[in-house]
């Protein structure tokens, strides 16, 4: 293996990374990269997005946009890409790393694969043979109906092959509610408008994000390396709390580590996964796969020796990493309350005054009701302890207009 080495920024020796989406998750992942002095490129469809603010430049581009992409990659040439985002042309990805332009975290292929649902799924239940829910896609609402009654059944869910956060997802519980299902969907898509995927209704015990590090070991060999589970609670699709370590039987954390490692196998490439999973007793699901640090994996940053962030960039950089858990914790997400620029809050001396707590403000130019602007952490004796106390803390947190 050629031995590895970082350049300075900003001069002609410089390792030079480029963010494919700079939100709060980027921008940690750029605080991390920072530190071993890598020359940063953040990109974002919108200005001073929070990862613009810690880069050495920033720009805004429409990523989905394969022509505007490939402009910007040769004007800056990174030698690495990093997508934070799945909104992105990612067969002009999958192109540029077959020219040896740049290479793409964890691959272009793995980028390409999880930004629409069907990829993913197919790959995981019908290649990789990994227990999933039933599932179907459906191009329109007469298709969907046949779907279910064909055997997904009641209740299910609805979801845009492609989109995240929960957008444009559904529970329904009986016919009278596809309708309404199929509309929310096409209205919630990213991009391709009128392709659904609909899954049987999988009634789990609890979820967990198995984090799962892909990087270079001792002896130049790829190893894999798993992060205490994280539990985590959603709501209409959307993270609102999670916390590490979630307590499990040891032969589901077996069975979430075989699922994670398979499904990471396959992808390939370094740095950081988040594998979703859901829990019934000893039984396990696969759900889907991140391939970069995860929302509800915001936690290790009060709980990990070295957090997701730290441990994506040092995979991607070649560097050894330890995913050490030091002490229980939880976070608790922080919303904006109101449709609004350049909202302000309050409180901070609050929240803070919570035993072991942290606050993390994103500094997202515009709020929305349910924006996720900040997090609040905290560690304790245990994770009931912790999720007490990081639920007080973001309590504390009141967004205010100015
Ligand atoms: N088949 C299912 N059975 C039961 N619950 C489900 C199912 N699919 C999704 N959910 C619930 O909805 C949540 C969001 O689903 P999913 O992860 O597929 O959506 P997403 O839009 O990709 O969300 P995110 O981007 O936040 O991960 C899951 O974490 C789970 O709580
Ligand atoms: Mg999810």
């Amino acid at each position: 293996m050629k031995p590895l080495s970082l350049g300075t920024p900003l001069s002609l020796s410089a390792t030079k990374v480029m963010l494919l989406g700079s939100g709060e998750l980027g921008k940690e992942v750029i605080i991390a990269l920072q530190r071993f002095g890598v020359e940063v490129i953040a990109v974002d469809r919108y200005e001073n997005a929070p990862g613009h603010q810690v880069a050495h430049r920033a720009h805004v581009i429409n990523m989905a946009d394969g022509a505007a992409l490939r402009a910007l990659i040769e004007k800056e040439k990174p030698h690495v890409i990093v997508p934070e985002i799945e909104a992105i042309a990612t067969d002009m990805l999958v192109q540029i790393e077959k020219e040896g332009l740049v290479r793409v975290i964890p691959t272009a292929r793995a980028a390409q694969l999880t930004m629409n649902r069907e990829g993913i799924r197919r790959l995981a239940a019908e290649t990789l043979w990994l227990p999933t829910s039933p599932y179907k896609f459906a191009n329109s609402l007469e298709e969907l109906l046949a779907a279910i009654d064909g055997g997904i059944g009641y209740p299910c869910i609805v979801k845009p092959v492609m989109s995240s956060s929960g957008k444009g997802q559904s529970k329904i519980d009986n016919a009278d509610e596809v309708k309404t299902a199929w509309d929310y969907a096409a209205s919630g898509s990213r991009v391709n408008q009128g392709r659904v995927i609909v899954e049987g209704f999988i009634d789990f015990d609890y979820e967990i994000t198995q984090l799962t590090v892909r990087a270079i070991g001792a002896n130049g060999e790829t190893e894999t390396h798993f992060c205490e589970p994280i539990g985590h609670v959603q709501v209409h699709g959307d993270y609102v709390e999670s916390w590490q370590p979630m307590e499990m039987t040891t032969l589901a954390l077996q069975r979430s580590r075989d699922i994670a490692k398979k499904v990471t196998d396959d992808l390939g490439g370094l740095g950081i996964f988040g594998v979703e999973l859901f829990v019934k007793g000893d039984k396990v699901w696969f759900s889907e796969v991140s391939p970069r640090p995860h929302d509800t994996g915001m936690v290790t940053m009060c709980t990990q020796r070295l957090n997701e962030f730290e441990l994506h960039a040092r995979a991607i950089l070649g560097l050894p990493v330890d995913t050490t858990l030091l002490k229980a914790g939880a976070s608790a997400v922080i919303y904006g309350q109101f449709d609004e620029k350049g909202i302000a809050f309050q409180g901070l001396e609050e929240a803070l005054r919570v035993p072991e707590s942290e606050v993390r403000l994103f500094g997202k130019p515009e709020s929305f009701k349910k924006r996720r602007m900040g997090v609040a952490l905290a560690t304790g004796k245990n994770t009931d302890e912790a999720r007490e106390r990081a639920k007080l803390a973001a309590s504390k947190v009141i967004p205010i207009k100015v």
